[in-house]
């Protein structure tokens, strides 16, 4: 079942940047990727780094840690590690806001997340 939720507001997530919302006790960043958005868990799968404010480029939330790309189309920093993955959430804009459906589990490499450009 689908729980869409509104995480924030699009235009308080700057372009390049990762900012951390909490939402039913759960934690979140959404990322600006040049105008597309994405929302992902709120700490890094490697080493439990936080990604709020972290960089965003390239279609990639960069780890303040250990600077590894998570790519935010698949969750995954390196092809050859399948089992490491950042939690990705199917979003959406709604009249200038970030929905994320926060009941989804990752989807597939390669699937579809139905993120929209502002
Ligand atoms: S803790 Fe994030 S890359 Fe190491």
């Amino acid at each position: 079942m689908q729980n869409y939720q509104r995480l924030i507001a699009a235009a308080d997530v700057p372009a390049g940047k990762a900012v951390r919302v909490q939402v039913d006790g759960r934690c979140f960043v959404v990322c600006n990727d040049a105008g597309k958005f994405y929302v992902t868990d709120c700490t890094c799968p490697h080493a439990g780094g936080p990604l709020g404010g972290a960089d965003v480029r390239d279609g990639n939330i960069i780890c303040p840690v250990h600077y590894w790309p998570w790519n935010l189309e698949t969750g995954l920093t390196d092809e050859s590690m399948p089992a490491l993955r950042l939690r990705t959430y199917p979003c959406d804009l709604r009249d200038g806001h970030v929905f994320a459906d926060i009941s989804a589990a990752s989807p597939r490499p390669g699937q579809d997340l139905d993120c929209h450009s502002q």
